[in-house]
């Protein structure tokens, strides 16, 4: 087996278009940190070909990608540090999910909580919704990764990706790692309707590059502690968003007057904001400084992308490599 000297970490997102802060806080912000220490060797995919198992528009999935991959590089996914690229511009994806789906018990697939999810109530449910899976975890294993950063939404596909290892190392030898999941220490943030998790498709969020006005504006109606009525009811930080992004935005210095103050009614919930908002825009001012830069010239993003998948292409090619042979694949042995 070969097995890379660096730990490698692998992670994919939808091109749902614009990013909304929580999978900026939960996911996005995270990786930046780590192409920032540069410890690890990163791959991060923009997963087109997972985006087409729900209906969609074509041209609008093309200018989801282009608006993703900028954003991602605004955030800090600096494509000299890290390799940054386009899910089907490497064919090797979907080439080695099919072979995977050959070692894939059709009751593991049964189990998957997000399938039940998404196809609940459906008449047109499409296997590619169903295998969705199985692409995943050949996105993990064509680059050997051995790290993967998830939210615990991804957790049950992450096992699955390790059990494809271990049912296919048994049966044609030790080829894989097992990948470890790595859930980031950002926590889930809700929707502003408190309705369930922040997400583009509940209509909840607030985009991450949103301007400030509208940012605000929305911010300042997001749903906080339900029993805090009246200003002088002591709130409930532990159960609301505005405190859990607190966690993530604020100093511990600020959290700790955060959960003082409101638990004694001495803060009220738009004061509360109007701190958060402050230090949103704090942390926010570079990446909007990048990102009117990208947006000024597209070509970059481009090349970027056509280099990462250059790089992952390499990488991909030399595991097939091995994957034909040990499977006895192909007319040539041995990488013909
Ligand atoms: P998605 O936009 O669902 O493809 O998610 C991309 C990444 O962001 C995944 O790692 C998710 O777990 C994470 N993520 C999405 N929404 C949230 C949220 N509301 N809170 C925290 N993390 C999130
Ligand atoms: N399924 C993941 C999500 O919806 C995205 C994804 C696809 C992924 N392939 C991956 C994440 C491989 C980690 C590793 O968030």
């Amino acid at each position: 087996m070969i097995v890379p000297a660096k730990p490698r970490v692998f992670s994919g997102i939808q091109p749902s278009g614009e990013l909304h802060i929580g999978n900026w806080l939960g996911a996005v912000r995270t990786w930046a940190a780590q192409v920032e220490e540069q410890r690890e060797d990163l791959l991060f995919c923009i997963v087109d070909a997972h985006a087409i198992t729900v209906e969609y528009e074509p041209s609008d999935l093309r200018q989801r990608i282009d608006v993703m991959a900028r954003d991602l590089v605004a955030c800090g996914l600096d494509p000299d540090k890290c390799t940054l690229f386009v899910q089907s511009d490497v064919r090797e994806h979907t080439e080695l999910a099919w072979y995977l789906a050959n070692v894939t018990p059709l009751g593991d697939l049964h189990r998957m909580t997000q399938f039940k999810e998404k196809s609940a109530g459906k008449e047109h449910v499409l296997v590619g919704l169903y295998t969705y899976p199985v692409l995943m975890a050949a996105d993990i294993l064509l680059y050997k990764a051995t790290v993967v950063p998830v939210g615990d939404d991804q957790l049950q596909h992450l096992e699955l990706a390790r059990e494809t290892v271990r049912r296919y190392n048994f049966r044609f030898g030790e080829l894989f790692p097992e990948p470890q999941p790595r859930i980031s220490k950002g926590s889930r943030i809700m929707g502003l309707d408190g309705q369930g998790k922040m997400s583009k498709s509940k209509g909840n969020t607030i985009a991450l590059f949103e301007p400030r006005e509208s940012f605000w504006t929305k911010l300042r109606g997001a749903f906080t502690d339900p029993q805090r009525l009246r200003r002088s009811d002591p709130g409930r930080p532990e159960v609301c968003n505005i405190y859990t992004m607190h966690k993530s935005v604020s100093s511990s210095d600020e959290v700790e007057l955060t959960y003082e103050e409101c638990t004694t009614a001495r803060r009220g919930c738009i004061d509360c904001k109007k701190i958060l908002m402050d230090n949103f825009d704090r942390e926010l001012v570079p990446l909007r400084t990048r990102r009117a830069e990208l947006k000024a010239h597209p070509e970059r993003v481009r090349q970027a992308l056509a280099d990462g998948a250059a790089k992952a292409r390499r990488m991909a090619t030399e595991t097939m490599r091995e994957v034909r042979e040990v499977m006895g694949l192909g007319a040539q042995p041995a990488g013909g």
